[in-house]
């Protein structure tokens, strides 16, 4: 079958280990199933993997993508969860499993005509979301929903800053937040992107590093050393950051005498569980919205959306059709 692998490590150039090309079918492990995938959704972790981040060496290759919509053996219309794990082993949630990984970390990902996933991890797609829409959901969408309702600690009408406005996690925090009430700023570093996450439903856009207006209640971090100062210094005293990323590497300094003085928490996010991946595509279908799609490919045509990714040249999700 027709896949998309990671073939080898390169830090700096995470395009030259990208290789499309022919795969053996998959192996079935007694309770998985293989699902036909109609729709993957690329994200930074795929480029993460390429530069060597969370991905040895010794598992090359491997096929990539975390994210996919397709059917099941059943015929269903499914969405498959990202993360491979025992909510046993992680006190009734799979992300708190020592042992558990991502799609694409240990198994072969969804960037392919079939995958193979364990059957706990599919959900029902609803109907109203097409394969593109729902192929979305799985990271992306799932880490900002658990950003926003289980780890920010705040209430619809709190004010949330969303650092970095066109990213997959950044746009999901505007479309999901706007949906539940809560008020959506945003920095970005372009005003065309600024532009259109207002149209997105912020209520204000910022440039990196600007003053705002009044400080926030809650900032959601993705970009780490890039905004991290800004965001500590954006803060209501009390005031949480929710951080699932560091796309512009580590944050240095941490800011400690703030975060103290003004008694600040800082929340680590990763992912979510299979019961609130099933609860956020029924938040879209209640509530009408849809994922920010930026753009549709073939999955032959894989290395244009790694591109556009890695130059940040992209608003909203990269979704890939076999
Ligand atoms: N822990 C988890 O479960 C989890 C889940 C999903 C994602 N993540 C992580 O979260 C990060 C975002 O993922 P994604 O898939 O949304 O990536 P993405 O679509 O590539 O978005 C990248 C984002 O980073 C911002 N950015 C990048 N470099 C920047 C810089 N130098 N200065 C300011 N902003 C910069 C961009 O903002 P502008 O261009 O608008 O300024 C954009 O919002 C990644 O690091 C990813 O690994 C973690």
């Amino acid at each position: 079958m027709f896949a998309v692998t990671a073939a080898r490590i390169d830090a700096d150039d995470p395009l030259a280990g990208l290789e499309p090309g022919d795969r053996p079918e998959p192996k079935v492990p007694d309770g998985w199933v293989l699902v036909t995938v109609k729709a993957a959704a690329l994200n930074h972790h795929d480029v993460w993997s390429l530069r060597g981040v969370g991905l040895p060496a010794d598992r090359l290759p491997i096929v990539l993508g975390c994210d996919a919509a397709g059917i099941d053996p059943d015929g269903n219309e499914v969405i498959v969860h990202a993360v491979i794990g025992d909510p046993d082993a992680g006190g009734g949630d799979e992300t708190l499993d020592p042992r558990r990984s991502l799609l694409s970390e240990r198994f072969d990902g969804t960037f392919a005509e079939r995958v193979a996933v364990p059957r706990r991890n599919l959900v029902p797609k609803p109907a109203a979301l097409s394969f593109a829409e729902a192929a979305c959901l799985p990271t992306a969408y799932l880490t900002a929903y658990r950003m926003l309702f289980e780890k920010s600690g705040v209430q619809p009408g709190a004010t949330v800053l969303v650092q970095g406005a066109s990213g997959g996690v950044a746009t999901a925090l505007i479309i999901l937040g706007r949906a539940a009430g809560y008020r959506i700023w945003v920095t970005s570093r372009t005003e065309a992107k600024r532009e259109r996450a207002r149209e997105l439903g912020a209520d204000q856009a910022f440039g990196n590093g600007e003053r705002l207006p009044e400080r926030v209640d809650v900032v959601m971090e993705t970009v780490g050393q890039a905004t991290w100062a800004h965001s500590v210094r954006s803060l209501r005293p009390g005031g949480r950051i929710v951080i699932c990323g560091a796309t512009s590497g580590d944050a240095s300094p941490a800011e400690l005498t703030r975060v103290f003085f003004t008694q600040l928490s800082v929340v680590g996010s990763t992912m979510g569980t299979r019961d609130q991946l099933g609860r956020l595509a029924r938040f879209l279908e209640q509530t009408g919205r849809r994922p920010e799609i930026d753009r549709v490919l073939p999955l032959s045509a894989a290395r244009d959306g790694f591109a556009a990714m890695v130059e940040g040249d992209l608003y909203g999700k990269i979704v890939f059709t076999p």
